[in-house]
This record gives C-alpha cells, sequence and structure tokens, in this order.
C-alpha cells in the first residue's frame, strides 16, 4: 500500500467515525440526551443545620447547591453548568467547579465567574420546612 493510499484511507475512516458520533448526538464532553435535566418537582435535600452561615453545600443526587448569607437567608441553585449541561460536581468554600471545560460559578449569586460559561446558574426556590431544606423549580 502507497503511502497515499494509506492517508486517503485514514481521512476516510477519520470523516466515517464524525460522522457516526456527530448523528448519535453526542457532544465533546458525552451524549446530549444523558445530561441531567435538573429538578422538575420539589425535593427535601437534608436538615437546615447542614448549611452554616457563609458556607454552602452540594447535594449531589439532586444536582443541587444551597448556600446560606452571614444574615441567614438560604440561596439554591441547579448545579447543571450553563456552558454544556455537565453537572458541576466540585465546591470549594463557595465556588463551584464544572469537570468538563473549567467554568466556575458563586453559589452566593449563581453567577459565572470564569468562563467558558457566561450564563448564571438556574436558581431554585428554597425553604424550610420542619428543619428540613426543601429545594424546587422557581415558579
Ligand atoms: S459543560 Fe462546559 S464548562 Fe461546564
Amino acid at each position: 500500500m502507497s503511502a497515499r493510499t494509506a492517508a486517503s484511507r485514514r481521512t476516510v475512516l477519520r470523516g466515517v467515525a464524525l460522522t457516526s458520533v456527530a448523528g448519535l448526538g453526542l457532544t465533546a464532553c458525552g451524549r446530549v440526551e444523558d445530561k441531567p435535566a435538573g429538578l422538575t418537582e420539589p425535593v427535601e435535600l437534608g436538615a437546615e443545620t447542614e448549611v452554616a452561615a457563609g458556607s454552602a453545600r452540594l447535594y449531589p443526587d439532586h444536582h443541587v447547591v444551597v448556600s446560606r448569607a452571614e444574615d441567614g437567608t438560604l440561596a439554591a441553585y441547579s448545579t447543571i453548568c450553563t456552558h454544556a449541561r455537565c453537572p458541576a460536581d466540585k465546591l470549594e468554600e463557595t465556588r463551584l467547579i464544572c469537570p468538563c471545560h473549567g467554568s466556575e460559578f458563586d453559589v452566593t449569586t449563581g453567577r459565572a465567574t470564569r468562563e467558558p460559561a457566561v450564563a448564571p446558574l438556574d436558581r431554585l426556590s428554597v425553604e424550610v420546612r420542619n428543619g428540613t431544606i426543601v429545594a424546587a423549580p422557581e415558579a
């Protein structure tokens, strides 16, 4: 086989592979349909005492992060990254980090603080019922 024939064959095979990936609805970081959708109904997250003033806590099973301001006010956001919908699963104090492309968010405001994400996290409603933090999609 000549060098030119081998190169052409590689080019064709690469094109077939890329076409197959695109046809399956894949992105650079996984299948689009495999990405979590976020909250669709209220969920009980845990005891109110789990989130101290000036801190935040991640609830990865529900893709939710809850922060508490110094005045005791709670805020909740979806942890689904607004760049390409990977679940952001690393929390350092009040900084949420997405593993897919490195976007970062401030979980006290939801604001994107590091690109590629530019849109804020989806805000959730949050309340305490009988000592339990409950988050829900905003109405
Ligand atoms: S999905 Fe790309 S940075 Fe989160």
